[in-house]
């Protein structure tokens, strides 16, 4: 069947819409007509160089939603009407990880970087014949797409997709997060970068009980949202919050501190850092240029040792998507969890340019695509 999907074909590139040639899905998988797709930071890496493409021209997308049109002879689970959202690591549910409730880790997501099936091959092809690859086995910015069961999250009917695919990606990440520095009630937790990740580790902190929740942005509109989300002070950038930080701590530095910048550089690390307190927890979700392994300012042997600081790299929000996807839409469901506040502003798939234009320059906190139905 044909497809019409945003493609990228040179990195750095922008993403052109194409109309592209669709297989049917194979035994596991299953055919969905998206919904809607967010626009996450982490396809802007692939577009701008800093993680390498697996392989091009590839589909990109991965904080996606939709209804199951067509399913696989082996799939179990799912059926026709069925509302999924994606997640961005396929877990089988059966290995090391997955059995010990890490469904993020597993196996499966060491395949998400060949930009292929989880078989190997591709199901989307040019107008030339030529495979098109996908974005973490996903590729949902296509109006229609075959993902692997293993890939999906069923969710309830009644909830709008626009909001529930959110959920997939920014809102699991950045909520979980907050877990992932184990924030205690009373704490003093600083959150750098408050996009679509870090406006929900606000959210998470808040739930978590910090008496302190302080957002850091260099975008004006993005600490007055913070707000509203739960932050209690803003600051446009680690020095300018410092001095606050230190106010309320008796010197000491934040319990913890939570990195989700869009481009994470090593001194932004070294800054967050020194901006905890001894013992206190950098959480790392932010990434950066894959090739970039320069030291981390102020980060060495003696100060983790001496002052037993503990930096945290958080995957997915550290959680199972099967258990974080439910329950933050239950969350959701009973007015406990902001999400279509999150949504500054739909685009079509054609606008997807735009969408990331506005990404770079501070104008949403989410952009998201809505397909026609
Ligand atoms: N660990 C994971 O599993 C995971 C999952 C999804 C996304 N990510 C990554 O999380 C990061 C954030 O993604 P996003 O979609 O929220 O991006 P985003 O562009 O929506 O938000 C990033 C925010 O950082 C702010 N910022 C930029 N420079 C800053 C600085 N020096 N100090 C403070 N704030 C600064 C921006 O103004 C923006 O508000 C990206 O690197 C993305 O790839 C990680
Ligand atoms: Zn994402
Ligand atoms: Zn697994």
């Amino acid at each position: 069947m044909k497809t019409r999907a945003a493609i990228l074909r040179q990195t750095p590139g922008l993403w052109e819409i194409e109309e592209l040639e669709l297989d049917p899905p194979g035994p596991g998988e299953v055919l969905v007509k998206m919904i809607a797709t967010g626009l996450c930071h982490s396809d802007d890496h692939v577009t701008r160089g800093d993680l390498a493409a697996a392989r091009l021209p590839l589909v990109g997308g991965h904080e996606g939603a939709g209804v199951v049109r067509q399913v696989g002879s082996d799939v179990q689970g799912l059926e026709v009407g069925d509302h999924i959202v994606t997640s961005f690591v396929p877990s089988c549910g059966r290995c090391r990880w997955c059995a010990m409730g890490m469904q993020n880790l597993c196996d499966n997501g060491a395949l998400i970087r060949f930009g292929t099936q989880l078989d190997g091959t591709c199901r989307l092809h040019d107008s030339e014949g030529v495979e098109v690859s996908t974005t973490a086995c996903l590729g949902t910015f296509s109006e229609w797409q075959v993902f692997d069961q293993m890939s999906c999250i069923k969710v309830d009917v009644d909830l709008p997709l626009e909001v529930a695919c959110l959920v997939s990606c920014g809102v699991q990440t950045g909520y979980g997060s907050v877990k992932a520095g184990d924030v205690q009630p009373g704490d003093v937790v600083l959150v750098i970068g408050v996009g679509g990740i870090g406006m929900n580790a606000v959210q998470g902190a808040r739930d978590a009980g910090a008496a302190h929740v302080i957002a850091v942005d260099p975008v004006a509109a993005k600490r007055g949202w913070a707000a509203d989300f739960g932050a209690t002070a803003a600051y446009e950038s680690v020095a300018a919050a410092m001095p606050a930080v230190a106010q309320l701590t008796n010197g000491q530095g934040a319990d913890v501190a939570i990195l989700c910048v869009g481009v994470v550089r090593n001194d932004l690390v070294g800054q967050a850092y020194q901006a905890v307190r001894k013992a206190g927890t950098l959480v790392v979700t932010g990434i950066g240029p894959a090739t970039d392994d320069s030291a981390i300012p102020g980060v060495n042997a003696v100060s983790l040792a001496m002052q037993q600081k503990r930096i945290q790299g958080a995957l997915y929000g550290m959680k199972s998507p099967r258990e974080a996807v439910p329950m933050l839409l239950t969350m959701y469901r009973a007015g406990k969890l902001k999400l279509d506040e999150l949504i500054t502003r739909t685009y079509s798939l054609d606008e997807i340019n735009e969408g990331y234009r506005d990404l770079h320059e501070g104008k949403n906190i989410r952009g998201v695509i809505t397909f026609a139905d």
